[in-house]
Parts: C-alpha cells; sequence; structure tokens
C-alpha cells in the first residue's frame, strides 16, 4: 500500500528534540513532506543553524521511518533553518532589506494554471519578453522539471556555463536570463526523476545560479496544483501569481485548485488571464467564435475578487512562434494575440505595484536557507 503522509508525521512524533524534550511534530520542525512510492523526502526545520543536532536528528527520523512504516524507504531530509523563526522581531527584514533566496531580484511572479496544456508557458515566455522590451531586467525560471518548454520557445538548447564560484550562468537571448532542466540534461532523462529529486533541482535553480540583479523574475510553473508546486510556492519569495485558464468549465475548476494553494502560503494572485479566449479567423476578421465557451474568465475573476488581465485569442502565428523559438511579442508586436499580451503584462505590472505597499505591511514572508 502506498505509503501516505500522516503515517509519516506519526512515525516522526516519535522522533524527541533532545533540550525541548518535545517531539519534532509538536515542535513543527517538519515541512514540505513528499512521498512517491518509497521515497520520501521532507524539511527539517531547524530554529538556528546546529549541523550536529541537525545530523543527530536526522538519523533519528530515517531510523523512526524505517522503523514504523518501511525498512526499504529511502529517505532525503533537507535541513533548513527558519529565519523567521529565529530572528528576534527587532531583526526581521524590513521592507527594502535584501530577501535571502534570490536576494537581487525584485518581483518574483508564478505563472501557473490548474489544468495542463492551457498555454502557461506562452504567457510565462510572453511576458517575460514583454518585460524585457520595456527595458527591465528580466528572468525566466523553467520550473517544469518533467516537461520543459523554455529551450524550444527560445530555440535554445546550450549548456550554461559555470562560474569560479560554481554558480551556473543562466542563458540569455532577447534580454531574458533563463534557466531549464532543458539547458542541462536530456529532456527524456528528466522525466524519470522522482519528486525529491526534482525539488531539489528547483531549489538549486533558486540559490546556485548567478542571476545577478532583476527587476522581474518569471516562473513558467508546472501543470497542476501537487506537492511539487507547493513546495516551489514555499520555498520562493513569491510576489504574486499569475493564473492562466481557457474559458471552459473544467479548466475554472481546475483554476480554484490553483488560487487555494497560493492562497494557503498567503501568496497575492495579481490576476487571471484567459488564453485561447476566442477565435478571429484571419481571412474573415468581421467575424469572433468562441471555441471554449465565453465569459468563464470573467465570473471566475468576481468570485475570486481579481481582475482579468487579459483575453488572448487563439492565433496560429502564436504556436508558431513558440515553434520556431522567438516569442510572439517579439516576433510581431502587431499581432493581435501579442498586443493582448504586452495589455496583460502591463495590467499585472499595475496590480503587482497596487499590491507591493500592501503585503509589506500585513505579511511576513517565512524565508528559508539551505546552509
Ligand atoms: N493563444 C494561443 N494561440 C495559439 N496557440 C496557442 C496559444 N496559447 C498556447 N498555444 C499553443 O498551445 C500549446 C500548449 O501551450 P503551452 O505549452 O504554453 O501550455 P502549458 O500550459 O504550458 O502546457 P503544460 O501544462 O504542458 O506546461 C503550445 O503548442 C502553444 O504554442
Ligand atoms: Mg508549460
Amino acid at each position: 500500500m502506498a505509503i501516505q503522509k500522516e503515517q509519516i508525521l506519526t512515525a516522526l512524533a516519535h522522533v524527541l528534540h533532545p533540550q525541548e524534550k518535545k517531539d519534532l511534530i509538536a515542535l513543527d520542525m517538519i515541512q514540505d513532506v513528499i512521498v512517491q512510492d518509497k521515497y520520501i523526502s521532507f524539511t527539517l526545520e531547524m530554529p538556528e543553524k546546529d549541523d550536529a543536532l541537525a545530523g543527530q536528528l536526522q538519523k533519528k527520523c530515517e531510523g523512526a521511518i524505517h522503523k514504523f512504516i518501511d525498512g526499504e524507504a529511502i529517505v532525503d531530509i533537507q535541513v533548513g533553518i527558519n529565519v523567521s523563526r529565529s530572528r528576534k522581531e527587532e531583526d526581521q527584514p524590513q521592507q527594502g532589506q535584501q530577501q535571502e533566496v534570490l536576494p537581487g531580484v525584485k518581483n518574483i511572479i508564478a505563472v501557473a494554471s490548474g489544468k495542463g496544456g492551457v498555454g502557461k508557458s506562452t504567457v510565462a515566455v510572453n511576458l517575460a519578453a514583454a518585460l524585457a522590451r520595456t527595458g527591465a531586467k528580466v528572468g525566466l525560471m523553467d520550473t517544469d522539471i518533467y516537461g520543459p518548454s523554455i529551450p524550444t520557445m527560445f530555440n535554445l538548447f546550450d549548456r550554461p556555463n559555470i562560474t569560479t564560484q560554481k554558480k551556473l550562468v543562466p542563458l540569455e537571448k532577447h534580454g531574458i536570463k533563463m534557466v531549464s532542466m532543458g539547458f542541462l540534461v536530456d529532456v527524456n532523462q528528466a522525466m524519470v526523476w522522482r519528486g525529491p529529486m526534482a525539488t531539489s533541482a528547483i531549489k538549486q535553480f533558486m540559490t546556485e545560479v548567478d542571476w545577478g540583479e532583476l527587476d522581474y523574475m518569471v516562473l513558467d510553473m508546472p501543470p497542476g496544483t501537487g506537492d511539487i508546486q507547493l513546495t516551489i510556492v514555499q520555498t520562493v519569495p513569491l510576489s504574486g501569481a499569475v493564473i492562466v485558464s481557457t474559458p471552459q468549465i473544467v479548466a475554472l475548476d481546475d483554476v480554484r485548485k490553483g488560487v487555494a494553494m497560493f492562497n494557503k502560503v498567503n501568496v497575492p494572485v495579481l490576476g487571471v488571464i484567459e488564453n485561447m479566449a476566442y477565435f478571429i479567423p484571419p481571412d474573415m476578421p468581421e467575424k469572433k467564435y468562441h471555441i471554449f465557451g465565453e465569459g468563464g474568465a470573467k465570473r471566475l475573476a468576481q468570485e475570486l475578487n481579481v481582475p482579468v488581465l487579459g483575453e488572448i485569442p487563439l492565433e496560429q502565428p502564436v504556436r508558431e512562434a513558440g515553434d520556431n523559438g522567438t516569442p510572439i511579442v517579439i516576433a510581431d508586436e502587431n499581432a493581435p494575440a501579442a498586443t493582448k499580451l504586452i495589455e496583460a503584462t502591463a495590467n499585472m505590472q499595475q496590480q503587482l505595484s497596487l499590491r507591493a505597499a500592501e503585503i509589506a505591511n500585513t505579511q511576513k514572508v517565512e524565508i528559508k536557507f539551505r546552509p
């Protein structure tokens, strides 16, 4: 029978902290539990750096899982320091101070959806390109380890260099710095990666890439709202999320799940982008077909109390631009879909600035770093 998260938490409740005399679950030191077959991964969150104690607790955790659950389980434990918990109140990062993860990045935006294939990567790539067109310094991170799209969408398949500090140098095209698993391994190889390996790859994209100073970092998220997505949104100090959907009801149900995931970690949803919203035949520009239905994103946005940032038409040149390696906003900025994507980007920037002040005053983002 598949191992359940609850079993893991119950097993780890047998591990006592030697000084506190309480168990690790009661002390809330176990986070990001991921189970996949016999692979179990989680973060042991220490209030401060203490390698000896961390090592001791790691062994005990592994022992408890082998004893109470499965003697053959493969246990992958990351040690994290919960900075927000260990810092005294006056030491908390203030607005304008540096964050520990992606310290040089001003705005980090996740482009997500509940359902696959709705156009996340297309939107993420064009958002990044539209931001770069304005002269902003932009990064693009392909967090879709199992199905990276960025290499094809930019026709970029080089291997990145490594700096003397052992950091990965992002590839650059159209003024956008980018990293994708597709630059590093054969895509078919990534397909067989286990959940914990994928998660640690993402963590390396955050901490071991020489991103430098950026105004915006756009994250192209994998489809769905599973453990990997949750780990990403918990690890990165996101400024906001953009949800991509088609007008279909099924897609909208999935959007709700996506929104719930961001709400869970207090990341503001900046708005919904409705993709494939309608089709205008190039030879009959007076006609407009709502192939996937109509008005769905508007209703959803009202329900969620977030704006519709844009309605992007279904257009052959969008797909062709994606397949040929030049995002449509660069290939043909006058194409109707490009104009809509550029507008949606401006709307997103507006939402970002509206939310920024509000969030800085209401919410402390829990920042973790890996020692
Ligand atoms: N507005 C559009 N007009 C025409 N084709 C589009 C449009 N948006 C996306 N596509 C095409 O649809 C396909 C799926 O898009 P994309 O890869 O961006 O989706 P995704 O949500 O990232 O998928 P996945 O969930 O697999 O990551 C691609 O071939 C893309 O070129
Ligand atoms: Mg994609």
